[in-house]
């Protein structure tokens, strides 16, 4: 497997891991942070399912010098992480919390003197709490405050990022925390839910045009959270319902990104619920990119009567109940190729919780393993059939705060030990440095 796709794979490929930072950083409340609206809904009882919160987690605050270390010794050439608003902002707005810009400075400072390109995201989902008291992303005045925070960070950190993406999944703050209401901000509205990906989409559009202007080295783009919907039997119904949900997931941020315009079905299937949109939005969220980030862990199967389980066909399922399709990963780049105007795509996530167990210090996390060697070979043969792509990013670095799963999730390559911080490189990290060896002696 190892050395089969080295050859399609270009000597500056970007190979990566990822992380966010309320999901690893801890120190929720340190050296001026501000509260962000996943520290108040970990505060919900019932929110997460182990109960716990961001406090504490992977204490990467304390121990990013070390992880950095592991990050440069698995032989990776580059480091997505997101930047936490509340901590660089803590009000969302108004003064800037200097200790909470030197962490982010030693964190690029610390990859480059590594040799690692460091890719930034501005928004991971944890806005700061007190936008959230003032409608938060449901408030179109929300939009300004993501550009001036985009600007400080250009400001500060942006001539030594070799990307920033604005958003990461604009979907899931949409939908899954406005209108299913199980992550943050936990509200259950179809009509807030439209007028949030309205603008975060707007946002992304008007932070791009205002970095620009204000000068920008970094390559600028948007990560989103795609996957293929397969109709679960070739009945109308199936086929109907599975070009709706394409529609929601796909399209709905596909289309105005790179077309400038809502898909018709789904503002149709929206009706009243459609998002209130102001003259000149649509061409600014069509802004041209230098990339797209696309997150793949599965396809989807829809039935209309949702009666289909996961795995029923005998696909494999990882510990999220996910089905293993590497498949849906080259179908779904062909199809971006096909059907949309795209720059250079970056797998920006990839991975699977597995429930690892650690054996005499070593995890053979043999099913990681074999999902990570699959999906690569998934994007080569995109690039074999013409696909350009620019990077690959392993989710994630290590185990960490899985949202509303809590903790007893495990996307990690490195196992945390959370009483004792320790971290153990699973087999999965062995394999992903084995093979960015193999490849650079090619
Ligand atoms: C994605 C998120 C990431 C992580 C993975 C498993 O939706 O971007 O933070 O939780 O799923």
């Amino acid at each position: 497997m190892s050395n089969k796709n080295s050859s399609v794979f270009p000597p500056d490929f970007v190979w990566g891991v990822a992380t966010s930072a309320f999901q690893i950083e801890g120190a929720s409340a340190a050296d001026g942070k501000g509260l962000s609206i996943w520290d108040s809904f970990c505060a919900k009882p019932g929110a997460i399912a182990d109960a716990s919160n961001g406090d504490i987690a992977c204490q990467h605050y304390q121990r990013w010098a070390e992880d950095l270390d592991m990050i440069a010794a698995l032989g990776v050439n580059a480091y997505r992480f997101s930047v936490s608003w509340p901590r660089v902002q803590p009000a969302g707005s108004g003064a800037w919390n200097d200790k909470g810009l030197d962490f982010y400075e030693r964190i690029v400072d610390g990859l480059l003197a590594r040799g690692l390109q460091p890719h930034l995201t501005l928004n991971h989902w944890d806005l700061p709490d007190a936008l959230q008291a003032t409608g938060g992303w449901a408030n179109r005045d929300t939009t300004q405050r993501f550009v001036d925070y985009a600007l400080g960070i250009n400001a500060r950190l942006g001539d030594r990022l070799a990307s920033i993406a604005t958003h990461n999944e604009p979907w899931v703050v949409a939908t899954l925390g406005h209108e299913a209401g199980i992550f943050a901000p936990g509200i259950k509205s179809r009509k807030t839910a439209a007028q949030v990906s309205h603008h975060l989409l707007l946002s992304h559009g008007l932070a791009l045009r205002a970095l620009r202007e204000q000068g920008v080295s970094a390559k600028l783009g948007i990560v989103l959270n795609l996957a293929p919907m397969h109709p679960a039997t070739d009945t109308a119904a199936d086929r109907a319902q599975a070009s709706l949900e394409d529609g929601r997931l796909l399209r709905w941020y596909l289309d105005p990104l790179f077309k400038g315009a809502y898909p018709s079905d789904v503002l149709a299937d929206l009706g009243d619920d459609a998002p209130k949109i102001e003259a000149g939005d649509m061409q600014l969220i069509a802004a041209p990119m230098d990339f797209l980030g696309v997150n793949y862990y599965s396809h989807s199967v829809v039935s209309a009567d949702k009666s289909y389980k996961a795995g029923s066909t005998g696909l494999p399922v990882t510990d999220m109940g996910w089905e293993v399709y590497p498949e849906g990963l080259t179908e779904l780049l062909l199809r971006l190729k096909r059907d949309y105007p795209v720059p250079p795509l970056f797998v920006t996530e990839n991975g699977g919780a597995f429930k690892d167990q650690m054996v005499n210090g070593q995890v053979h996390d043999q099913d990681r393993l074999d999902y990570l060697a699959r999906h690569i070979e998934a994007v080569a043969e995109a690039m074999r059939q013409g696909v350009d792509m620019g990077g690959y990013m392993v989710w994630s670095l290590m185990d960490n705060f899985e949202w509303a799963s809590g903790y007893e999730k495990r996307f990690g390559i490195v196992h945390v030990d959370y009483q004792t911080q320790q971290r153990t490189l699973k087999d999965s990290a062995l394999w992903y440095r084995d093979f960015l060896q193999a490849k650079k002696q090619f």
